[in-house]
């Protein structure tokens, strides 16, 4: 279909590198397909804090506990500036929120795995939080500004739940044989999911071509991925881990370490629901909801006081 005057004119200050903003026109597939992602990426930040907040209460020491939940309360943050960017293109924040707690929408499969040692904290501030780290890098320079924005926030912050976590890595890795063994086992079981973090491979992603024509996305999931890899498997060899990956190995003429496959039908069984952890997660979230009734009444009904005394 012929592209109209608005979408040639909104495509030229894409590619001009001009931020799109609420009020300016754009393709209403544009406005979707953010409202998709950045509420995917809100509601991956609220659920994110469950597998964390799993360990605050039995966290090791004051420090370690201190340390977790100042960084469990950023992810809730994160996900208010990110319901709030979703806000602007015109989706309520009950929408948003019912569409979670009714497992309408997704949110990233990595949450739908279990914490069982305390290493999992490292491993997942190392290995999630620095795989996010690499994808919301690139979203600093999104092309909707309302998103692009808190991304820079968002990213300092990142880095200090990725250091967090390797730090913890490198504590166990560098501690007793029982501790290097639950810093590896953490390895083993995050490695592979946290690669499936960055989404299908190019071939398989609906969304991509499209993402980066409107500059949404500026590297493809693929890329972020093998940049990732190449990055991590340095920081591996300094804790002393094994990455659980038979075919990982440095390529002279790419530059870049060849690696293994990762197993699609986990990736698209977790995300259609059935992950180890999806009910969990999901039922946790509607009693967090339902727990916190009372405080959206008394709320409501303060406001409702105070616009009536302020009218009358
Ligand atoms: N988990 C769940 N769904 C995923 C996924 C994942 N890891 N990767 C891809 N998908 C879904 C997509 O949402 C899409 O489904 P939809 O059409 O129903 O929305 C489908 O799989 C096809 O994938 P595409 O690659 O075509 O989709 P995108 O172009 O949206 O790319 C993405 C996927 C790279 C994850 C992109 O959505 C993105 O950059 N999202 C924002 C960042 C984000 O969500 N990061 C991860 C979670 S944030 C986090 O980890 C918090 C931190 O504090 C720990």
């Amino acid at each position: 279909m012929a592209e109209s005057k608005e979408e040639a004119l909104f495509q030229e200050k894409v590619d001009a590198e001009q931020k799109i903003e609420p009020k300016d026109w754009m393709p209403a597939d544009y406005r979707k397909n953010l409202i998709r992602q950045i509420s995917q990426h809100g509601h991956s930040e609220i659920v994110g804090m469950l597998p964390e907040g799993n360990w605050i209460t039995r966290a090791p020491s004051l420090r370690r506990k201190t340390v977790l939940l100042a960084k469990v309360q950023d992810e809730a943050g994160h996900g208010l500036y990110l319901y709030s960017a979703a806000e602007t293109l015109g989706i309520g924040r009950d929408e948003l929120n019912d569409q979670l707690l009714t497992g309408k929408a997704k949110y990233s499969s990595i949450f739908n795995y279990p914490t069982i040692t305390w290493a999992d904290m490292g491993a997942v501030g190392w290995l999630v939080d620095g795989a996010a780290i690499m994808n919301q890098v690139m979203l600093c320079r999104t092309s909707y500004g309302p998103y692009a924005r808190p991304m820079v926030r968002i990213c300092k912050e990142e880095s200090f739940h990725q250091r967090q976590g390797y730090e913890i890595m490198n504590v166990l890795s560098h501690g007793s044989p029982e501790q290097k063994a639950m810093a590896q086992d953490a390895l083993d079981r995050w490695w592979w999911p946290s690669l499936m973090m960055f989404g299908p491979s190019d071939a398989d992603s609906p969304h991509s071509a499209q993402s980066m024509k409107w500059k949404i996305k500026r590297q493809s999931n693929d890329e972020l991925r093998q940049i990732f890899i190449d990055r991590t498997v340095q920081q591996a060899e300094v804790l002393g881990l094994q990455i659980p990956d038979p075919e990982l190995k440095w390529n002279e003429e790419t530059q870049h370490y060849d690696w293994g496959t990762i197993n699609w039908d986990e990736f698209f069984n977790v995300i259609k629901g059935n992950g180890p952890c999806n009910k969990e997660r999901l039922t946790a979230r509607q009693k967090a909801h339902a727990d916190g009734a009372w405080v959206r009444e008394a709320a409501l009904a303060y406001a409702g006081k105070k616009a009536k005394k302020k009218a009358a």
